[in-house]
């Protein structure tokens, strides 16, 4: 298949009914491994700030903390790199929000950006970013950024999809080349991805969208204390981590 270098490829993929892959990517190992694998794409996502940081949700991260990791990633990876806008650096203003998202691009060198929610001033920035040739990826369902008027992880479009429907397509009007649906009733995600023309990625969204997003420490089982449940898991690392570090431990005593 063929890799995904440009926007316009998300788009084509969804026209030819081929599926998307994307998998969170934070350092430069990881971004390394992944070049060898056949996901699509990575995403520099503001989890980050919970899988790295050790933080209970995303918003303490920092734009400058994402410019680096963004960095690393992309020197470590022929894949096309999505990087987070974090909280805080697109919510205030029209111009701060430009400010970000270009420093993000330029500094790092990511591919595109991704921002949360379709508020007005969130469409007239995805307007304004893709006028200005940055790439944006929208995000709608379940907003982290938000969780605090979210009040916790809640499935969001159960009462049926309208507001979220005219969210999608307000983002897809926008110029958005593609959408996360996160956490969203099955039936709305689905319905979504049937009447929009830009792919839609789901995590914890069913199984009717365009392709799917993922947690890299959650498919991997990374941490054996916190697993989603939306989590697609392939894995148990942290058993084998442990085991070496203690086999290496034995080695080292003599034990
Ligand atoms: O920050 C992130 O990793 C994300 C994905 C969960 C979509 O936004």
């Amino acid at each position: 298949m063929e890799p995904l270098k440009y926007p316009r490829h998300w788009v084509e993929r969804k026209q030819n009914k081929k599926r998307i892959s994307v998998i969170t990517a934070y350092d430069g190992t990881m971004a390394r491994l992944l070049d060898r694998t056949d996901i699509d794409a990575l995403l520099v996502g503001d989890s980050l700030a919970m899988t790295v940081q050790g933080h209970s949700s995303t918003m303490p991260v920092t734009l400058d903390e994402m410019i680096y990791h963004c960095r690393i990633v992309k020197r470590s990876s022929s894949k096309f790199v999505i990087g987070d806008l974090p909280f805080g650096s697109v919510q205030i203003s029209k111009e701060l929000a430009v400010q970000s998202a270009v420093r993000l691009m330029k500094e790092s060198g990511v591919d595109a950006v991704k921002l949360e929610g379709a508020s007005p001033l969130t469409l007239e920035i995805v307007k304004h970013l893709t006028s200005i040739g940055v790439p944006v990826m929208g995000h709608l369902g379940f907003l982290p950024q938000s969780i605090r008027t979210f009040g916790g992880y809640r499935v969001q479009g159960k009462g049926g999809s309208d507001q979220l429907l005219l969210q999608a397509r307000a983002l897809q009007d926008s110029g958005a080349f593609s959408m996360v649906l996160e956490l969203m009733a099955e039936e709305s995600a689905g319905h979504i991805t049937r009447v929009t023309s830009i792919p839609t990625i789901g995590i914890g969204s069913g199984t009717h969208t365009d392709g799917q997003v993922q947690v890299l420490h959650d498919v991997l089982g990374l941490d054996p204390d916190f697993l989603p449940r939306h989590a697609m898991k392939e894995r148990d690392l942290w058993k084998d981590i442990t085991e070496a570090v203690n086999s290496f431990n034995a080695k080292v005593k003599g034990v």
